[in-house]
């Protein structure tokens, strides 16, 4: 991570979702937020602060930590209010949100658990419209000219069948992401979604097949695989007001991957791969 600040985010303040342990993205982007001068509250499921690992974070970057789980409205706004009273009205929000029991069980696409299906897009997708409704709408402590960030994959657009129906999830999230921030455009409120790349992280490594997903994109990607320090940098830049005309877009944080079609790596790799295979 860069070590040097900028001051990029000096005077804001945000809210937080998905910090589980060190490697999380959002572990990453709360890192480099403080770094840049951003007060902030950490927000997680009970269950993941059971684990009692974001009490670190919390000691690291002075930030108070609320239990909330986004799949359940009365609990989002809860959590509203209390962000208001610990940190006042904020000016970012990172939603780093994801998860699949349809996965997780190793369910195949095919033969889905429609009620697991349901809760992976809850979570993963719809809790993204459910955050900017009570953050922006109901309660609303989000001040004009603010900045919202969640995380997507490229599963959005092209199928990787190990991610299953996470990437029904990813397209429903960049869509809330469009559809939300045409209507907070009034207020100069910006959504945008960042593809980030396969990165080592536990809801990343769960994903049976990660480490072939992960290799892929590093040689195919021209600059290689961004790691989660890397996607938190960006992230900032999208909080900061350098970049305040930017909103409902999905910005690929890849490395190249999305645009590139093959590599001279990859190439020579399959071919030594099918040389092998047809003289055996
Ligand atoms: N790791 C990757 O390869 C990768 C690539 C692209 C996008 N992403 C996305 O980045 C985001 C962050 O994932 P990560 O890789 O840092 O993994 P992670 O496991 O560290 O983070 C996922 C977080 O979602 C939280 N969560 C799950 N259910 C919840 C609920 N009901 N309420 C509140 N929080 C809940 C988990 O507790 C966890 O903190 C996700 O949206 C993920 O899809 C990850």
């Amino acid at each position: 991570m860069s070590t040097q600040s900028f001051g990029l985010l000096k005077g804001k303040k945000g809210l937080i979702f998905g910090a589980l342990d060190d490697r999380s993205i959002a572990w990453r982007v709360a890192l480099a937020c403080h770094r840049e001068g951003a007060e902030f509250a950490l927000s997680n499921a009970p269950i993941a602060l059971r684990l009692g690992q974001l009490d670190a974070l919390s000691k690291q970057t002075n930030a108070p930590i609320f239990a909330c789980d986004v799949s359940k409205n009365e609990e989002v706004e809860q959590l509203m209010h209390q962000v208001k009273d610990a940190v006042g009205e904020i000016d970012f929000i990172l939603h780093a949100i994801g998860m699949s029991p349809n996965i997780r069980k190793t369910k195949a696409y095919t033969d889905l658990n429609y009620d697991w299906f349901h809760q992976t897009l809850d979570i993963s997708a719809i809790s993204l419209h459910r955050i900017l409704h009570y953050a922006a709408e109901n309660v609303n402590i989000m001040r004009d000219g603010g900045s919202v960030v969640a995380l997507s994959y490229i599963g959005a657009q092209r199928i990787f069948s190990k991610y299953s129906d996470m990437n029904d999830a990813k397209a429903l999230l960049e869509s809330i992401a469009r559809n939300y921030g045409s209507r907070l455009g009034k207020r100069g409120i910006r959504v945008n979604t960042v593809s980030q790349a396969p990165t080592i992280t536990s809801a990343g490594s769960g994903i049976k097949g990660f480490d072939g997903m992960f290799t892929f994109a590093e040689k195919l990607s021209p600059l290689g695989n961004p790691s989660a320090d890397e996607c938190a940098d960006y992230c900032v830049t999208l909080f900061s007001d350098l970049t305040r005309k930017v909103t409902m877009q999905n910005l690929f944080h890849d490395g190249g991957f999305s645009s590139n079609g093959i590599s001279e790596e990859l190439i020579a790799d399959l071919s030594t791969i099918y040389a092998s295979e047809s003289s055996s």
